[in-house]
């Protein structure tokens, strides 16, 4: 779906509780409703003041040049995507098709776990690690700073995690690799493969 100004928070495609116990209802209560929700309303401030910039996509405006909109869309678009990425625990496995496709980048299933893992690890400070596609069809893994978007350099993202500690302090702490590690019990695989295949 194509968003224009003025942006709207939609509604998670699941409970608040949903990804319990892997990210608790508090931490998606806060990151949606208060997060989220920011981003959208700042986004919202910034273009309201533009009427140039009101008839562009968000993801148009990810590649802004004025930091603040490009923040800010990042932080709206970043957020659906992830929300899309989760389902509720152990219901989703990785099928065949995306399975050869990941074995073809990354040898193996575990292999590619353990990339993505270091790309989630490695980020310093806040950002997110990203499965993507690239413009050769290959996957690749990329991480990006703030609310960066792998869009703006061609890449087609399939699965992103978040890893600002909003996303997971209040259950994790300060154990980032805790976070990281539970969180693939609740990707949504078949999403990941409807973006791999549209
Ligand atoms: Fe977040």
């Amino acid at each position: 779906m194509i968003k224009t100004y003025p942006f709207t928070l939609d509604l998670l495609p699941y409970a608040y509780d949903a990804l319990e116990p892997v990210i608790d209802k508090e931490t998606m209560e806060i990151h949606h409703g208060k997060h989220h929700q920011t981003y959208c309303d700042n986004l919202n401030k910034l273009i309201g003041d533009m009427i140039d910039l009101q008839g562009l996509s968000l993801q148009e405006l990810l590649s802004s040049d004025q930091l603040p909109i490009k923040n800010n869309a990042g932080g709206v678009w970043n957020h659906d995507f992830f929300w899309e990425s989760m389902t509720t625990p152990g219901v989703s496995q990785i099928e065949n098709s995306l399975k050869v496709e990941i074995e073809k980048a990354f040898a193996s299933v575990e292999e590619f776990m353990a990339k993505f893992e270091a790309a989630a690890l490695g980020r310093f400070g806040s950002g997110w690690a990203w499965l993507v596609k690239n413009k050769e069809g290959g996957l690749e893994i990329t991480s990006t700073a703030n609310q960066d978007n792998p869009l703006v350099d061609g890449l087609t993202p399939l699965l992103a995690i978040d890893v600002w500690e909003h996303a997971y302090y209040l259950k994790y702490k300060n154990k980032r690799v805790d976070y990281v590690k539970a969180w693939w019990q609740v990707v949504n695989w078949d999403k990941v493969e409807e973006r791999l295949s549209p």
